[in-house]
């Protein structure tokens, strides 16, 4: 019996390699994008509580109430905008649900849909499965920012659907509003949609503010706005996300919704509609929670040899180790987490085209002990070298 593959080129994921050489190796793991501190012991509680009190059927298909209003309330603090809970906000199995059902509501056969790399590692897949092919633009070290005018000269009479994500996951950069503003003029001329992918919109540095796509109106009639609670309350392993839409938008997008599905884990819903009421500091502490983290995280590594590229946003930090080594880094990531016992991400597995570049990225979601014992490793690259 032969099955023909509708994604022949997808095989085991850099996150699951990198995971499990750690692990083989004791290595510590600031590879996949996860926190291993604990999580806040009232989210638990409520929880726990939800379970017993018998919320464990079937939610509501576009999520439970008392959460999509306690989703508006968090979108109106944080924007100064109005979502309506009954009609615009869905909750999902992940962002990566929301995503993929997105990119389904809206790409069909032969639609090109432009992404950046590099690039989060299920927008390819996903416009592929819906028939559509991605138009890759290269974002550049060691900012990364977005040239709008070359992006326009790549939109066709094909182009349904541009993808961004900021806080950009690897890179650390944040859009700015004149990002912002030249997304809208692109999507509004050129009658594209866009997927704005925000999971780490509540951890941006430096007294930014965060933004979103939905406070741009030309942009949030055409935007599915992805955000996740895993990300948010370090729970990644909740997989709870949720996706904001226009009432025309979130129709087509909870037909695809219902038969991916249907409905998401029902106590940890009520378990976090609970949590945004009681206790908000959870979330508009996070920016600094993580500041002091990322600053802490390069403070250590100052004296190393590895050079710290900018962090503007999310939980990630790259570095360029061109002063340690001229592996490609792939082959770095391996000797470093067997030689070295610190496990990283190369960034070439995040673009299509072939990148010649020595840059690695950490993730400093860790504990201060974790960080500070890797900064210690990473310390004797400068004399070891290769
Ligand atoms: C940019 C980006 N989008 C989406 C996701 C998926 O989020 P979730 O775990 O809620 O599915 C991730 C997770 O790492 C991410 O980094």
């Amino acid at each position: 019996m032969e099955l023909k593959s509708k994604l022949p080129t997808v095989g085991t994921t850099i996150f699951t390699r990198m995971s499990q050489l750690a692990q083989q190796h004791g290595a510590l793991n600031l590879s996949q994008g996860f926190p291993d501190f604990p999580v806040e012991p009232r989210l638990l509680a409520e929880l726990q509580q939800q379970v017993m009190a018998g919320r464990n059927q079937y939610a509501p298909m576009p999520g439970v109430l008392e959460l999509r209003q306690q989703i508006s309330g968090l979108i109106q603090r944080t924007y100064g905008v109005q979502v309506c809970a009954e009609a615009e906000i869905t909750i999902t199995s992940g962002a990566t649900e929301a995503l993929f059902v997105a990119i389904q509501a809206v790409v069909r056969s032969g639609d090109e849909v432009i992404v950046f790399d590099p690039a989060y590692d299920s927008y390819q897949p996903a416009v592929e499965l819906a028939g559509g092919k991605t138009v890759h633009i290269q974002l550049c070290a060691p900012d990364y920012r977005v040239d709008w005018a070359a992006v326009e000269r790549r939109i066709s009479d094909r182009t349904r659907l541009i993808i961004v994500n900021s806080p950009h996951n690897p890179t650390g950069m944040v859009f700015t509003e004149l990002d912002w503003q030249a997304l809208a003029d692109l999507v509004q001329r050129h009658g594209l949609f866009c997927i704005s992918d925000e999971v780490y919109e509540h951890m941006v540095f430096d007294g930014r503010v965060a933004q979103s796509a939905r406070q741009y109106a030309a942009l949030a009639e055409r935007s599915f706005i992805v955000s996740s609670f895993g990300k948010t309350f370090h729970v990644t392993g909740w997989k709870l996300g949720y996706c904001t839409a226009p009432k025309l938008l979130s129709v087509e997008f909870r037909k695809i919704h219902q038969y991916v599905t249907f409905s998401s884990f029902t106590p940890a819903q009520y378990a976090i509609a609970e949590l945004l009421d009681t206790a908000p500091e959870l979330v508009t502490g996070l920016a600094a929670f993580y500041q002091h983290k990322r600053d802490n995280f390069r403070q250590l590594l100052s004296s190393s040899a590895l050079q710290l590229l900018p962090c503007e946003g999310t939980y990630f930090q790259l570095v360029d180790y061109s002063a340690v080594s001229n592996l490609p880094d792939l082959e770095f990531c391996d000797w470093l987490t067997t030689e070295v016992g610190v496990a990283a991400i190369p960034l070439s597995v995040f673009s299509r085209q072939e990148q010649d570049s020595r840059i690695i990225r950490f993730c400093f979601a860790k504990q201060p002990d974790t960080l500070a014992q890797a900064a210690s490793r990473l310390q004797t690259l400068r004399q070891s070298g290769q």
